[in-house]
């Protein structure tokens, strides 16, 4: 079971509209996908078409009490389920705060053997929780801008992870990019320069990707043949040849 997590110390920058379309890409592929909400504000889950309940708490799932087959649920996308966030997963922080490293892997143990992949989708955060995702999951993934403030971001990220010798990949990707400006441009270039371990397939602002809240789906299930869809492909193609 590999565990990869959509994450940014930064809100908007597409983690939620990326976790969502690489996990249905992934599915897609044949792989059987777990998407975990762990964003309180529960996008992920909503995107799905699923109600934003925990069944029997937050506190139970972390305890690991929870009945798993009764908190995850079936989406619409054949094999691809969610373990749905609520506005107690504010509660997750303070929860992990208590547990030890990988323990997000641990919560998953009774499933272990009906997940090739699980991805979780993150708040944009720098706590408990991210310092419990960092050592669950295989790589991270962070959707990053093309405008110098998300560089910094990325920089941060980095210091961070090295400063507390937290030995977890990372692996950036340049999301809501225009190639008509200039800038984007320009530190498109630089950023794929600068970080070796940069993903190279660019996902671009698109209306499509804004839809996916009115079509409550993945692009893949409404707008196949957009370039967002179809880079979100070729992404997933990538990650999962790291994978290997
Ligand atoms: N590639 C994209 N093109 C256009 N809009 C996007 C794209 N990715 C995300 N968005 C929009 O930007 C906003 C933030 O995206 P979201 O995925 O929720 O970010 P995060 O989870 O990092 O906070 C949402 O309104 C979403 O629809
Ligand atoms: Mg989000």
């Amino acid at each position: 079971m590999r565990m990869l997590a959509l994450y940014s110390i930064k809100g908007g920058v597409g983690k939620t509209a990326s976790s969502v379309n690489l996990a249905a890409q992934a599915a897609r592929a044949g792989n059987r996908v777990l998407l975990w909400d762990l964003d309180p504000q529960a996008a992920t889950s909503f995107y799905l078409r699923t109600k934003p309940k925990v069944r029997g708490g937050v506190e139970k799932l972390v305890k690991g009490k929870a009945d798993l087959d009764k908190v995850i649920r079936n989406t619409q996308v054949d094999n691809l389920d969610v373990l749905p966030a609520a506005l107690a997963s504010r509660d997750m922080d303070n929860l992990l705060a208590k547990r030890g490293n990988s323990h997000l892997r641990q919560i998953l143990k009774p499933v272990r053997k009906d997940y090739d992949l699980v991805i979780l989708d993150c708040p944009p955060s720098l706590s408990h929780l991210s310092e419990n995702i960092f050592s669950s999951v295989d790589a991270l993934l962070v959707p990053v801008v093309p405008t110098t403030l998300s560089m910094r971001t990325l920089e941060q990220l980095r210091d961070f992870l090295d400063e507390q010798e937290l030995p977890c990949t990372f692996w950036p990707f340049i999301t809501l990019a225009d190639r008509r400006r200039k800038l984007h441009v320009e530190m498109i270039d630089e950023m794929q320069n600068g970080w070796p371990l940069m993903l190279s397939t660019v996902i671009p602002a698109a209306s499509a990707v804004e839809r996916m809240g009115l079509e409550r789906a993945p692009l893949h299930a409404f707008a196949p043949r957009t370039t967002a869809s179809r880079n979100y492909q070729a992404l997933w193609n990538e990650i999962s040849q790291r994978l290997q």
